[in-house]
């Protein structure tokens, strides 16, 4: 197993998707057409973007992701999309509008625990269910956001209440 292999595994391991067959050899990889290309271009990205806003807005389950984003998402909506756009391998919309993302400082005053950063990528893979990816293109973009939402962490994990109902 290569290096990258085990850092795909840990990066899925740690938001608990199942890692079977879904790595590729690097040779595979190379010859392929890009994320952006294979999402469906602008207006794939654009779909993306709309749907895991639409997903996070819509599903009680994300309510804490929610609450720390703005009431009025289409800054968000036209921020994500401009940087989903070049990190896909299209267009780096965001770099020539807005300069470098440096993500991790923007995320800085938001406060992002591991379960904060579970709710993210939990809202990516339902967004990304409703793409046309087949399901092996789906986890392995998955692992790339999952990688980079890790990233993002800046608040240790809550403690875990001792469980009183165990004499
Ligand atoms: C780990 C959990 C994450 C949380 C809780 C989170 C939360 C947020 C919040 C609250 C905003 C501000 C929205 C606004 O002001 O309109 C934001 C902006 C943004 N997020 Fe995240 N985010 C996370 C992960 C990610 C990841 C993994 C990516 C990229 C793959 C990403 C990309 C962005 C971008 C591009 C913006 C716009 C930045 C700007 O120009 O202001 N976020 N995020």
């Amino acid at each position: 197993m290569t290096a990258r292999t085990k850092t795909l595994r840990s990066g899925l391991s740690l938001f608990g998707v199942d890692t079977h067959e879904t790595l590729m050899t690097e040779r595979e990889a190379v010859n392929r057409p890009s994320w952006y290309e294979r999402i469906g271009a602008d207006e794939g990205v654009k779909a993306l973007a709309d749907r895991f806003y639409a997903v996070m807005d819509s599903e009680p389950r994300y309510q804490s992701l929610r609450a720390i984003h703005p009431a009025n998402l289409s800054r968000s909506i036209e921020r994500f999309y401009a940087f989903l756009s070049g990190f896909l391998g299209g267009p780096p919309i965001y770099w020539q509008k807005y300069g470098h993302p440096r993500l991790r400082m923007r995320h800085g005053s938001f406060p992002i625990d591991r379960p904060m950063a579970r709710q993210w990528v939990s809202c990516m893979q339902d967004a990304l269910d409703h793409s046309h990816l087949d399901e092996s293109e789906r986890l392995e973009l998955l692992v790339r956001f999952a990688e980079v939402a890790d990233f993002m962490r800046n608040q240790a994990d809550p403690v875990d209440e001792p469980d009183r109902s165990d004499p």
